[in-house]
């Protein structure tokens, strides 16, 4: 693993030499910010040794590199999921590359399923805490102690400062923002009403299927931790509607410039 992470980075390197300090991982429908982003150079995930590439529609497969509102980042437009097939590691691996090429803070979205009755479509929440229902984890295997720590403290896995900042920046923008903790389901079937209930019951506040490997690797690595989810819809059973991809991406399209302005803000404020 050591030695791919260099072979990434390398590759990375001989095409820019701009050191990133900030990474983002945008999910579904929320890449648009990556346009906004100066200087930048595109990488094509196919290109890059190592990585996968993502089938899920709305996802670009880039990875762009430039400034940001003063700052040097790096992001991901486009993640992987576990419920394509790739295993928990492999969704990670751009975490660890992310490291290597000097990243400090990282900002993970996504879209997710309110299962807070007090949330509507369109909201967005600071994530402040996960459970893990995917019955797996992203860092099973033998331990590299040159990368991070066999049993790695998830205590404030999302940076406490982190989140006051994203609620000072909202409250800037007079943008409306909830926290709470997401529930990470492997998908890709939406849960069922049972299943909700149960997330309801155990404390979620919103349930998804992605950014929690990716936020076990980062911590573990050492970075710090900003999560944001926009809530495209209500969860499984709660309105009694029935959920669909395109419901998901149309809702995050909605949200986009709400969103947009809050990520540009907390960059700044970084
Ligand atoms: N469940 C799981 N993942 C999701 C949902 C949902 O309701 N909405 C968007 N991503």
């Amino acid at each position: 693993m050591y030695d791919k992470i260099n072979e990434t980075v390398e590759y990375i390197q001989k095409i820019t030499r701009f050191k990133p300090s900030i990474a983002m991982i945008l999910g579904s429908g929320m890449g648009n910010i990556a346009d906004e982003i100066e200087n930048s150079v595109s990488i094509s995930y196919k290109d890059l040794p190592h990585f996968s590439i993502s089938n899920v529609e709305g996802h670009a497969n880039k990875l762009i590199i430039g400034d940001l509102c003063g700052k040097k980042v790096i992001v991901m437009q486009g993640r992987f999921h576990y419920y394509e097939g790739f295993s928990q590691s492999e969704i990670t691996y751009p975490i660890r590359v992310f490291k290597k090429l000097g990243v400090e803070d990282i900002l993970i979205t996504n879209a997710a399923g309110g299962c807070n009755k007090s949330f509507k479509p369109g909201d967005l929440m600071i994530i402040n805490d996960h459970i893990n229902m995917s019955g797996s984890n992203p860092l099973i295997g033998p331990n590299d102690e040159r990368i991070g720590p066999r049993f790695p403290d998830m205590t404030s896995a999302y940076n406490k400062d982190g989140i006051a900042l994203i609620k000072k920046c909202a409250s800037k923008l007079d943008i409306k923002i909830s926290e709470g903790i997401y529930m990470f389901f492997s998908g890709p079937s939406y849960e069922t009403p049972a299943e909700i209930k149960m997330a309801s019951i155990l404390g979620a506040d919103a349930v998804g299927m992605s950014s929690v490997p990716e936020v076990i690797v980062a911590r573990y690595c050492g970075m710090r931790v900003y999560g944001i989810s926009c809530i495209t819809n209500m969860a499984a059973g709660i309105s009694g509607e029935e959920l669909n991809h395109n419901e998901v991406i149309e809702i995050t399209r909605l949200t986009n410039s709400r969103f947009s302005k809050l990520v540009k803000k907390l960059i700044e404020e970084l």
